[in-house]
């Protein structure tokens, strides 16, 4: 059996990162393809190198575009690697262009396509990221979801059950194998950046930051609350590269830094008092590590984190920020349970699934 992962933008690394290390044991021959969605080395080189990830076998350069530009860029450079190597799986990894990509040029090329995180569904089709995930889904031959509501939410698009298997959070697999290096590198990380106590900011949903009439009252609300805690605020390129003059007059206590490696993200989640983000798989990692959140988007397709761990849905109440701010300050919010294989082994179990239906 061969094997061909393709990742394209951060949050794909440390999903596939497990899964090409629980198939390596299995002596199957894997493939890795690099679209280049990602390119500049804080959004991807530090990812592979701190998540122990091999070179790509491939690298796509495509580099960034509109959502048409970057996914036909991506699909004329990949076919011909597809028919190039010939794999009998194509593995692809969460929500966006690069995964609707492959896709879509592997089940046209009939070769089957197994889907990393599927069902999961935000029902808001306005975020590109949920086009993806529809689409992935009704092409995709072997659908490895995260959480039950992504088996009800496929039951209920008509995708036959026998191609569902309900594995767990492959990311929470890459968060349980590297918390201990988080851990140890955070002393050195807190003197770098002098840290006391500390919340943490991430943005860069096209809703929360394209338009000024979102972003800057959202902005004015962080420096606010910047000055009862401290906020550190990684900054994306999109984030950047539109509002890089009003970032530099931010109130000194929210700290507009460069976008941070892993292990250094991973520990400051670990120990903030609050993090406030529009990300989704920082639902499910503060979730995991019980630290507050407070996530400014009105919808999340990750539910249970609502439901079972610490996330909050802010949307775009400015009133209800401050309140839950204060709230998680306050330390009253504790984390309802433990989430059902959330347990560092699900790729184990995509991997066992895999070669179990090659064989
Ligand atoms: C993409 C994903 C989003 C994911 C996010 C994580 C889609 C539809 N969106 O959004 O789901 O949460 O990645 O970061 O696939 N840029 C750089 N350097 C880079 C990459 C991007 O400067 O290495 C800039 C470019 O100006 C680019 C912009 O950021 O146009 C947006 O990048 P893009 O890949 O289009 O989407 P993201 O916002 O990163």
């Amino acid at each position: 059996m061969k094997f061909l992962h393709v990742v394209g933008a951060r949050p794909n690394f440390m999903k596939a990162a497990p899964v090409y290390r629980a198939l390596a044991g299995t002596g199957h021959e894997q493939v890795l393809v690099h679209t280049g969605q990602h390119y500049d080395a804080l959004m991807s080189d530090v990812f592979f190198k701190a998540l122990e990830i091999p070179n790509p076998d491939e690298s796509l350069n495509v580099g960034s575009g509109s959502h048409a530009q970057q996914t036909a860029a991506i699909m004329s450079s990949f076919e011909p690697v597809v028919l190039a190597r010939q794999p009998d799986v194509v593995l692809v990894y969460g929500d966006v262009n690069s995964t609707l990509a492959a896709t879509l040029v592997s089940s046209k090329l009939g070769i089957r396509v197994a889907h990393v995180e599927a069902g999961l569904r935000s029902f808001d089709r306005s975020m590109p990221e949920e086009i993806n995930r529809l689409v992935t889904d009704q092409l995709a031959d072997i659908l490895f979801t995260p959480s039950a509501d992504g088996n009800e939410n496929l039951a209920r698009e008509g995708v036959q059950e026998a191609k569902i298997f309900l594995v767990g959070n492959v990311m929470i697999d890459t968060l349980i194998r590297f918390l201990p290096r988080a851990d140890e590198i955070f002393p050195h990380l807190k003197a770098e950046l002098s840290l006391g106590s500390f919340g943490l900011v991430t943005l860069h949903r096209p809703s929360n930051v394209d338009e000024g009439a979102t972003f800057l009252p959202m902005l004015e609300t962080l420096d606010s609350l910047s000055e009862t805690l401290p906020l550190i605020f990684p900054v994306h390129p999109r984030t950047r590269q539109k509002w890089s003059a009003r970032l530099e007059q931010c109130n000194p206590n929210l700290r507009v830094i460069a976008p941070l490696g892993y292990l250094e993200f991973l520990a400051l989640q670990k120990h903030a008092r609050v993090v406030i983000t529009d990300s989704g798989g920082i639902q499910e990692e503060t979730t995991y590590l019980g630290t507050p959140c407070l996530t400014l988007r009105e919808n999340t397709e990750r539910p249970i984190t609502v439901t079972l761990g610490t996330n909050v849905l802010i949307g775009r109440n400015w009133e209800l920020l401050r309140k839950q701010f204060h709230e998680a300050l306050s330390g009253d919010r504790k984390q309802k349970g433990r989430l059902p294989l959330w347990d560092g082994k699900a790729s184990e179990r995509i991997a066992g699934i895999l070669t179990r239906q090659s064989s």
